[in-house]
C-alpha cells in the first residue's frame, strides 16, 4: 500500500467485512503529523493478534496485511497505531499517527479518491468523516446526507464524487494531498 490514503481504504474496508454500516472517521493534522480515528459498529476484535501479520478473516490468503504494515510505519516514524473494541458497542475503534515529517513517512495520498470510491462501493454503509482542528470537531463529510440529498433530487450520482472531491481539498489543502 503506497500511501495512507490506501490503507483507510483497507481499514474502513475492514469494518464492512466486520459487518458495519456506520463507520466514523476522525482526521487531525499539521504539517508535521497525521492522525486518524477510525470506529466502527461491526462486530469487533477479539484482541491485540489482528496487529500479528497471520491473523487474517481472508479465506483467499492466509496473511491479512494492512494493519500490520500501517502500524509498522506509523512506528518508524515515530508515532503509532492502536485498535481495540468497544466496550459498549462491540464494535472496534482504531487510531494511528504518523509522522509526516520523517523520512519513513508515506505520502497521505489522495484522500477525496478514497473517500468517494467507498461511498460508491458500499451504498449501505454511513461513512461520517470528521476534522479536529484547535481540539473542535467539525463534520465535514455525511454520506447518509449526501444520499438523502440525492433521494431528493437535490444532488445527482455524477457530482456526488466531485462534491466530496471538493470538499476534501478545502480541507485537507495544507497537507498537499494529490
Ligand atoms: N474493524 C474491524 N472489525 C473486526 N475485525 C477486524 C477489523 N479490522 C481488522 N479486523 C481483523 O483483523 C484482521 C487483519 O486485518 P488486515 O487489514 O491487517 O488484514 P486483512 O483485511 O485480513 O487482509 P488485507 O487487508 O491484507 O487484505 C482481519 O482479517 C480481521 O479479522
Ligand atoms: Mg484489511
Amino acid at each position: 500500500m503506497k500511501d495512507l490514503a490506501d490503507h483507510l481504504f483497507d481499514i474502513i474496508e475492514n469494518s464492512v467485512n466486520a459487518g458495519a454500516d456506520e463507520v466514523i472517521v476522525k482526521i487531525a493534522y499539521t504539517e508535521s503529523y497525521f492522525f486518524c480515528f477510525i470506529s466502527d459498529n461491526g462486530k469487533g476484535i477479539s484482541g491485540q493478534e489482528v496487529l500479528d501479520p497471520f491473523v487474517t478473516s481472508r479465506t483467499t490468503r492466509r496473511v491479512g496485511l494492512g494493519l500490520p504494515l500501517l502500524k509498522r510505519t506509523a512506528e518508524d516514524t515515530g508515532g503509532y497505531l492502536k485498535i481495540k473494541r468497544i466496550d459498549e458497542s462491540g464494535g472496534t475503534a482504531l487510531q494511528f499517527k504518523m509522522y509526516l515529517t520523517h523520512i519513513d513517512a508515506k505520502p497521505v495520498g489522495d484522500l477525496a479518491r478514497t473517500f468517494s470510491d467507498i461511498f460508491f462501493a458500499w451504498p449501505e454503509v454511513t461513512v461520517r468523516l470528521f476534522v479536529i482542528r484547535d481540539g473542535i470537531e467539525r463534520l465535514i463529510l455525511d454520506f447518509q446526507k449526501l444520499r438523502d440529498e440525492i433521494e431528493q433530487g437535490l444532488k445527482n450520482y455524477t457530482n456526488i464524487r466531485k462534491h466530496i472531491h471538493e470538499v476534501s481539498h478545502k480541507e485537507f489543502k495544507d497537507i498537499n494531498i494529490i
